[in-house]
């Protein structure tokens, strides 16, 4: 029996391999530094465990509506009014098993068949995968390292076509840790308002932004960006609760209350208990994110002047999330080649930049101790100098 034709050419991570490789070393009794994680190696804060617990204890364990309780878009349109001067009524807003569950849900209810997507490079891992599924065709447009791999507005004039439907904007970026400042995004926001195409704006790492970098929803911009702009975002990052699995999104009415059915026949509801543990976290300030910001600051630091002290790497400061992307162009060994050889004759696990887009560079997580960012870069240096 054959299957269908759109998920023929969906593939697997091409990471995955090395990290599942690193972690079966480890389990095997080898001392392997992996740069790999895409979370936060910090618990979930104390009061969101709570009431967790609490939804527990008190029997809150049934399906809820199927884009969130009441309380939970509350705090998120609050959320919104609060941090990104965004005013979405609750109607406008769905709460999902993630903000990739968004992400997924968008692209189904917008694309038809070879609509295209306008997807920068280096792109986070599942944007090409995802447009695929939903018989879209994905669109590269490379933002160059020169420019902190941003794209600029003339390349996404230049990428619009009849069939383009949307862009999809990363900032804080995964992998490259990039932030657009407000006058990039408003430049972003004429053209694709000219057009009218959406921006699908993944704002996950938001909060984990350093410096005098300053995050900006691209909705919030102007009154014709507004209702074009899917804007998503989840707890995943901020909180360290990747596990919870809750995410959200906002958009145009009409287009939510698609996104609200599909999710009526295809997930029922977010998870009720992590539904009650966000309320909290969003509604419990963010000391607990800054303790996080303050650890990843001086980790980045530290990682960017160590690799930039290495003959042959080199990475741009990133100014959010918590990755950085090295280039490795003048080892002349590509992504992946760097990275398995560098699991197998040093032990440090990092990810392939070949799954972003990029093979001429590897990235590696600082959602790790410093203790072991030493060790690893350590490792590092010296089976790079001993690279012939
Ligand atoms: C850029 C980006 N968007 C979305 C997600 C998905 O986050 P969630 O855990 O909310 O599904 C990730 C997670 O790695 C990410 O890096």
């Amino acid at each position: 029996m054959k299957l269908a034709h759109r998920v023929q050419s969906l593939t697997s991570s091409p990471t995955l391999a090395i990290t599942s490789k690193a972690k079966q070393l480890k389990k095997d009794g080898v001392d392997v530094v992996s740069f790999g994680a895409g979370e936060p190696d910090f618990d979930t804060p104390e009061h969101i465990k709570e009431a967790a617990v609490k939804a527990i204890s008190e029997g809150f364990t049934k399906y809820t509506p199927s884009t969130g309780t009441p309380q939970l878009k509350a705090a998120i349109v609050e959320k919104f009014r609060k941090d990104n001067n965004l005013h979405y009524d609750s109607s406008q807003i769905v709460v999902s098993n993630g903000a990739k569950h968004s992400l997924y849900s968008i692209l189904q209810i917008i694309c038809d068949k070879d609509d295209e997507i306008i997807i920068p490079m280096p792109y986070w891992v599942s944007y090409p995968q995802m447009v695929k599924v939903a018989q879209g065709k994905p669109v590269f447009i490379q933002g160059e390292e020169k420019n902190k791999f941003k794209i600029t507005p003339e390349q996404l004039e230049k990428a619009i076509k009849k069939k383009t439907k949307a862009v999809i904007i990363n900032s804080p970026s995964n992998p490259t840790g990039c932030v657009y400042t407000k006058e990039e995004l408003k430049q972003i926001a004429k053209i694709a308002t000219d057009y009218g195409i959406y921006v699908i704006s993944d704002e996950i790492y938001e909060k984990l932004i350093y410096d005098k970098a300053e995050h900006v929803s691209i909705a919030s911009l102007d009154e014709k960006m507004y209702p074009l702009t899917f804007t998503v975002n989840g707890l995943s990052k901020a909180y360290s609760m990747t596990g919870w699995r809750i995410g959200y999104l906002a958009g145009p009415k009409e287009a939510v209350s698609k996104i609200s059915n599909l999710q009526d026949h295809s997930t029922s509801c977010p998870n009720s208990i992590a539904q009650a543990a966000a309320v909290a976290a969003l509604s419990g300030g963010d000391d607990c994110i800054n303790i996080m910001k303050k650890e990843f600051v001086k980790r980045r630091d530290y990682i960017v002047d160590r690799i930039n002290a290495i003959e042959g790497l080199s990475v741009v400061k990133p100014e959010g999330a918590f990755y950085v992307f090295c280039n490795i162009s003048k080892t002349g060994l590509d992504s992946l080649e760097f990275a398995q050889r560098l699991l197998d004759e040093a032990q440090v696990a990092v990810i392939p930049g070949i799954g972003f887009g990029q093979s001429e560079y590897i990235r590696l997580s600082f959602a790790t101790s410093t203790e072991q960012i030493e060790k690893g870069l350590d490792r590092i240096s010296e089976w790079v100098k001993n690279l012939n």
